[in-house]
């Protein structure tokens, strides 16, 4: 297949780490005889530094004009320390959702028995968890209209859900449910919010046209509390904006490390993947950063290309190094290796893997990369 990609490194973490997958997307396409092509746009930080504009036009072109998108992460501390910066580079990535419509980001949460003791919770807690988390992308609190009264002492955001709005999200988490274990868990603030009320009402409408698949509902309090306490319980759950942004980050800690989650947003016609990990400016052109969440993400992507054996081979090489020791500094202090080598291992064990030769991967790989 051929397949045009638009990449958008990003700031901080972000260059080093969508490199590994490019490195693992070559490797695709050399062992499936696919054709990937690259355009490279400029979004985040680093946009401003050189166009003024955090997503400049040229960028949303690029990404309109392709198959899917690759990106890294946004954000710079020069930005996050001052609440009066009237351009920043998150605004570049809210725009392009909203621009591509990408209404619905895909977040999976999965553990792993060899991080079991990464996580703050307590093993017996850990087993089993392997849910999805489908957070509305464009629409909320994040989009509705904000002011700051002229003497600086009053600020508004407006929260609002149209049941069209509500209605497309919720169809591809029931669809996605019944693919799964046949499990939605609507989270809502339905006891407060009007906007929540709404959401639930669409959903209990929308549930009968899924009479197999079960659903609950939560309140968002309780279900900050019930991923801690109970993860293993979800499967499919569907929340609005700002909630599935918090509840995200909250359940990524399960996993052992923000730096393993991935993300696809998908839309009617556009597709972007990028991992959930910030831009991490601390460890910035050290080679040291995870670049796992980017190379899951890399195997939505392929999902969405329809590429499923490819997508399983990437997976199988994340699993390979995690089950094997070969991890960045985020998950063994002790024993790293470089972001560039971890890159190096998976496309190696995808190589091996289409050849249909053994595992494990050559000796001298894994001696000289370790730091
Ligand atoms: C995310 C991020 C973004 C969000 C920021 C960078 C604007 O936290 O993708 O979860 O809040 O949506
Ligand atoms: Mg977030």
């Amino acid at each position: 297949m051929e397949k045009k990609i638009a990449v958008i490194l990003g700031d901080g973490i972000g260059p080093e780490v969508t490199n590994q997958s490019i490195k693992v997307l070559n490797m695709i396409a050399k062992q499936y005889g696919h054709q990937f092509s690259y355009e490279y746009a400029l979004m985040g930080a680093v946009a401003i530094d050189e166009t003024g504009n955090p997503l400049p036009d040229e960028t949303i072109a690029i990404c309109k004009n392709s198959d899917a998108i690759l990106f890294g992460a946004i954000g710079d501390p020069k930005y996050d320390n001052d609440p009066t910066a009237k351009v920043r580079p998150e605004q570049g990535l809210l725009k392009l959702r909203k621009e591509l419509q990408l209404f619905a980001n895909i977040r999976p949460v999965k553990t792993y028995p060899s991080l079991q003791h990464l996580s703050p919770l307590k093993a017996k807690h850990l087993e089993n968890v392997d849910f999805v988390i489908f957070r509305e992308l464009t629409g909320g609190i994040y989009f509705g209209a904000k002011s700051l009264s002229e003497d600086g002492t009053v600020a508004k955001d407006d929260c609002s859900y149209s049941v069209m709005e509500i209605e497309r999200v919720a169809h591809l988490a029931f669809q996605y449910a019944q693919k799964r274990k046949q499990h939605l868990t609507l989270i809502d603030k339905a006891n407060v919010l009007e906007t929540s009320r709404l959401w639930r009402k669409v959903v209990q409408a929308i549930a009968k046209e899924y009479s197999d698949v079960q659903v609950d509902y939560l309140f968002v309090d309780n279900a900050a509390m019930q991923i801690i306490l109970n993860p293993a319980q979800f499967d499919v759950v569907l929340t609005e904006n700002l909630f599935g942004d918090i509840l995200s980050d909250e359940a990524s800690v399960l996993a052992g490390s923000l730096g393993l989650l991935p993300s696809a947003s998908v839309g009617t016609t556009a597709a972007l993947f990028e991992p959930i990990h910030g831009s991490y400016p601390q460890a910035k052109g050290k080679d040291i950063a995870n670049p796992m969440g980017s190379i899951l993400s890399t195997a939505m992507l392929l999902d969405h290309f329809g590429m499923q054996e490819e997508a399983n081979s990437v997976r199988a090489a994340v699993d390979w190094c995690l089950n094997n020791g070969f991890v960045t500094k985020d998950i063994d202090t002790s024993n790293s290796y470089t972001t560039t080598a971890i890159g190096d291992m998976i496309s190696e064990f995808i190589e091996r893997h289409a050849k249909g030769e053994k595992h494990p991967i050559h000796e001298r790989l894994h001696k000289s990369t370790i730091i």
